[in-house]
């Protein structure tokens, strides 16, 4: 019997989407429940051996690799979640989530089992799976175990319950499992491909527009009721978003993982940063107000922009790599960008201040930022005419503080950062440019 994938599944991606009620997001899971069990995947099995490719094999892989491991976190990530919320409506919602992830990973094993032939049982596919595993997505699902486990030691905490929505229903989902499940859903049904996967990943979307709906409810109640929850979820946001953007950095930077599927990075990345700042703005933390997106240019920069932003961040080894930097003269100008985001960002605490600011470095072109003249802050290359503050480092030793990697401190006790100047504008600057 032909399953009806859409009957049911919530719009998460609209700013003007209507508030849905626990109850009814419950009755709708009742009404949607499917079987991971039952899916049928011949005609998956005959495709996957002899129309898709070695290629499409890798970038399928791949991306299974990330969805097998993140759904079986997630089963066993959420039921400090359970604890810590208070009322019986949120709890039975989010047991009938931990069933729906536990039935997202059962999908992905039947699959990778039965059709790629990977593995024996569950603890076998995993193991062979988490091989192919990013740096990026190590580092936020390390993050959402330590966050959950705090959780589970502190249940009464809303903030920390707060920065536990922000990472698991906003990021983990609403920005990558989100942004991952409509390339392989659009892939899947545009090329007429794996028809038994396709009916289970529409209807593992659907599932999660109820995770996700539910979500940005629940920490829009906690930040409109708790400043100390706004708070927290915005320091979470910005220590994970640089993470997140390496989790689909594919390895040795082989975008073909991606392209594959014929689609190209910044596609990907557009949607997933388009997603996640809808999503915060229905939450009640407009984007404006998490530093990672403002170094992006939010929010007036659109997100296809913020996309080729990030993977030249990306391709320079800034941020999404635990890679060394690969500084050139376009990684330098992303950086030098951002920093005009952050000076114009941080304006009402330095709102008089008129100062150039000079970068000279041992092998690139320097830099200057320009703050108090004109409408806002400017960026250029060259030597200005009298720096207030002249700053003399390597091009990638300033790529790695850009990227948080370096602290500034350590590089200024170290040498590795020489500041000449005003001094009083240096003790200044990690107001006026916060890492
Ligand atoms: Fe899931
Ligand atoms: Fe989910």
């Amino acid at each position: 019997m032909a399953i009806d994938t859409l009957k049911g599944i919530i719009d998460i991606d609209s700013d003007a989407a209507p508030t849905v009620e626990q109850d009814r997001l419950y009755r709708l899971w009742e009404e949607g429940n499917w079987s991971a069990k039952n899916l049928d995947f011949t005609t998956d099995r005959e495709q996957w051996t002899a129309t898709l490719n070695a290629e499409q094999h890798k970038a399928f892989l791949w991306n299974y690799a990330l969805f097998l491991d993140g759904e079986e976190s997630v089963t066993v990530t959420l039921t400090p979640f359970v604890q810590a919320t208070k009322r019986y409506e949120d709890r039975i919602f989010l047991a009938t989530q931990i069933a729906d992830e536990a039935r997202h990973h059962v999908f992905f094993d039947r699959f990778l089992r039965e059709v790629a032939g990977i593995g024996t049982s569950y603890a076998d596919t995993l193991a062979t799976m988490r091989k192919g595993l990013t740096w990026g997505y190590n580092q936020v699902f390390t993050e959402l175990d330590r966050v959950a486990d705090r959780l589970r030691m502190n249940p009464d905490s809303p903030p920390l319950l707060a920065q536990g929505v922000a990472i698991y229903h906003l990021t983990v989902e609403g920005m990558l499992a989100h942004t991952g499940q409509h390339f392989m859903r659009d892939y899947c049904n545009r090329e007429a491909l794996m028809a038994g996967f396709a009916t289970g990943i529409n209807l593992i979307a659907r599932d999660e527009s109820r995770h996700i709906a539910f979500g940005v409810q629940l920490l829009r109640e906690l930040v409109t009721s708790d400043p100390r929850c706004k708070a927290a979820a915005i320091a979470e946001l910005n220590k994970i978003l640089p993470w997140a953007a390496g989790v689909f950095t594919p390895p040795n930077l082989d975008w073909s993982y991606i392209t594959a599927f014929g689609y190209t990075p910044e596609e990907v990345f557009t949607f997933g940063l388009r997603s996640i700042q809808t999503k915060l703005r229905r939450a009640g933390i407009p984007p404006e107000e998490v530093l990672a997106l403002v170094k992006l240019g939010a929010p007036n920069v659109p997100p296809a922009e913020q996309a080729k932003h990030v993977k030249t961040l990306i391709e320079g080894g800034i941020i999404g790599t635990d890679a060394d930097p690969r500084m050139s003269e376009a990684t330098l100008d992303a950086i030098f960008t951002s920093i005009r985001y952050i000076a114009d960002w941080t304006r009402p605490r330095h709102p008089t201040l008129r100062a150039t600011i000079q970068w000279i470095f041992d092998d690139a072109e320097p830099r200057y930022l320009v703050l108090g003249e004109g409408d806002g802050a400017q960026v250029r290359t060259g030597k200005a005419a009298r720096p207030r503050l002249t700053l003399r480092c390597t091009s990638a030793d300033w790529g790695r503080m850009a990227g948080g990697r370096l602290p500034q401190r350590q590089a200024l006790l170290s040498r590795r950062l020489r500041i000449s100047g005003d001094w009083r504008l240096a003790l200044r600057l990690p107001q006026i440019l916060p890492v």
